[in-house]
């Protein structure tokens, strides 16, 4: 772990795949409850070609947070997730640096995502990177009823969050 509190190199992301899918099993339940993927969403969402699922793994190569986007003109965030004992040190900030990096290699022009309405914490990631929100779904997450916020980021906006590009790129926050 760096001075600033950050994970840095202990963690590296590689792409996400079948092999993992076990490691992903378990922690759905950990990460998202009731919400969870079953593997074979994952199965399907990992053999189709217009997707981009990053893993972040620790020194031995043990997954501690996964993410992924649909590609398109509009890209959507499909899911991001950090293992419990591994949050608030930048990993989730890295994962979803790593989606809009893809987002805009496949020459996206905007990101969205859906983020429960009470999860302020994940909100506060994704203004770091510029999402706004846009709209309410209302009871979008089921079974709960949850109402989730809807964010939209012009990737023309798109602010880097996680550590490595913070160190080098200050954002206004950091000024
Ligand atoms: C949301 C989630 C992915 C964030 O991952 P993370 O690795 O902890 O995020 P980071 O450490 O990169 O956080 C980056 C910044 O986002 C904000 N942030 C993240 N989690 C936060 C929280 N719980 N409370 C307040 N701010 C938070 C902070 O600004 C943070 O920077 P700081 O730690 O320097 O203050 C993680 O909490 C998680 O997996 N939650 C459960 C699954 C989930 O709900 N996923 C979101 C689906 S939309």
């Amino acid at each position: 772990m760096t001075a600033d509190g950050h994970v840095g190199s202990a963690v590296s992301l590689r792409p996400l795949r079948l092999r993992d899918l076990d490691r992903v099993d378990q922690l759905e339940h950990e990460l998202f409850g009731a919400g969870a993927w079953s593997r074979q969403a994952y199965e399907s969402e990992l053999a189709e070609p217009a997707r981009s699922y990053v893993a972040a793994v620790d020194a031995r190569d043990t997954l501690v947070g996964y993410a992924g986007v649909a590609l398109g003109e509009d890209a959507d965030v499909m899911t991001i997730g950090v293992v419990a004992g591994w949050r608030r040190l930048g990993v989730g900030a890295r994962l979803l640096d790593a989606l809009l990096d893809a987002a805009r290699a496949s020459r996206a022009r905007r990101v969205f995502l859906e983020v429960r309405a009470s999860d302020e914490g994940a909100q506060r990631l994704y203004e770091r990177a510029g999402f706004r929100p846009i709209g309410i779904r209302r009871g979008y997450y089921q079974p709960g009823n949850a109402d989730a916020l809807v964010m939209r980021l012009d990737l023309a906006h798109a602010r880097p969050v996680g550590a490595e590009a913070t160190a080098s790129t200050p954002t206004e926050e950091d000024l």
